[in-house]
């Protein structure tokens, strides 16, 4: 008998305003054709003004526990993966655990950027598996809107603000990968790379600072880190692609996401794609596109579905569950 983490609950939540590419014709030197064609991004959402991310992460947890059926007070812990939390300190998480009514559990944020999700499900995995909690909702959420530099076309028409949550829950399996649950995570992280993408300013500048990419150099990076970390985890349990019946990526750029399905050997008609309507949530990105995925009646109980991702730091992972 083993313990496994099983997802209960999926839920997503969107700002309300739909910003298309041609909002930025207007103010730089960009196109729709030009975004369309090296990113694969059609539109994204934008928070309102004074809508923060723990707001964003609360509807999603909401609609992640109607889901599941389940009171917010039955919630061990609460963990928000995210790099944009709407004070320096304290947690997002906190503020979610506030906002459901949540008084029985503990919060805390994770901080992987575009990994944070695949972290924060490692550690809800390594939470429940060493029996600290029995239910644990883990959120990405982000309002990268707040840290764009407007005037640089080669980052601002990229990102895009949501968020996704989803409840795990122990459940007894027999060990095998036949198992619903996590069944192998795989993290990463290499600091040598910090530069490629930061944000230039923090509690060191006291100012918050905007994204700064070497695009270029993290597309690189992307495409040769993301097959193999999936490739990883799938390997931990004895699967290859074959057995896959769902890659959901990191949504960065569509060139990224085809070019790691075909070095994974995955066709893109087992690929949940969701960049053309979210633009890059980094956090969000993954629980986003998994909510999106069970909602169009993709993603269904049994399904071997992998996730991965890589963003600033770098860091990057995978995970790998039976639905
Ligand atoms: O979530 C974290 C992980 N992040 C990522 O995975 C992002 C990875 N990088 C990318 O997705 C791509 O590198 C970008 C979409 C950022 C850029 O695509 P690219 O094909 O690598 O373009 P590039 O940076 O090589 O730029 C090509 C040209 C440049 O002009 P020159 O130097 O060739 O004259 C850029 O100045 O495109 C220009 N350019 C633009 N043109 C119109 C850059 N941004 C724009 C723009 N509109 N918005």
């Amino acid at each position: 008998m083993t313990r496994r983490a099983v997802v209960k609950g999926i839920g997503h939540y969107l700002p309300e305003r739909v910003v298309p590419n041609a909002e930025f014709e207007k103010t730089l030197d960009t196109s729709n054709e030009w975004i369309i064609s090296r990113s694969g991004i059609e539109r994204r959402h934008f928070a309102a003004e004074g809508e923060t991310t723990s707001q964003l992460a609360t509807h999603a947890a909401k609609a992640a526990l109607d889901m599941a059926g389940m009171d917010a007070n039955e919630i061990d812990a609460i963990i928000v993966a995210t790099s944009t939390p709407d004070n320096t300190f304290p947690s997002a998480a906190t503020m979610v655990q506030s906002a459901l009514g949540n008084t029985t559990g503990f919060a805390f944020d994770v901080q992987a950027v575009c990994a944070g999700f695949v972290y924060a499900m490692s550690n809800a995995n390594a939470m429940i598996l060493a029996g600290q909690a029995d239910r644990v909702l883990v959120i990405g959420a982000e309002t990268f809107s707040r840290i764009m530099d407007w005037t640089d076309r080669s980052t601002c028409v990229l990102f895009g603000d949501g968020a996704g949550a989803l409840i795990l829950e122990a459940e007894t399996g027999n060990g095998t990968s036949d198992d619903r649950g996590i069944l192998a995570t795989d993290l990463n992280s290499d600091g040598r790379y910090k530069d490629l993408l930061y944000v230039d300013g923090g509690v060191a500048t006291q100012n918050t600072g905007v994204l700064r990419m070497e695009g270029k150099e993290v597309f690189r990076h992307a495409v040769e880190k993301l097959a193999q970390t999936a490739d990883t985890a799938l390997e931990k349990v004895g699967l290859g692609a074959e057995d896959v019946d769902w890659v959901v990526p990191h949504q960065a750029n569509i060139r990224i996401i085809q070019s790691t399905a075909r070095k994974l050997g995955v066709g893109m008609d087992r690929v949940v794609v969701t960049v053309q309507d979210h633009g890059n949530t980094s956090a969000a990105s993954i629980p986003l596109a998994l909510s999106v995925g069970v909602s169009e009646g993709k993603i269904k109980p049994g399904d071997l579905v992998v996730t991965e991702a890589i963003g600033g730091g770098l860091a990057w992972g995978a995970v790998v569950l039976r639905w």
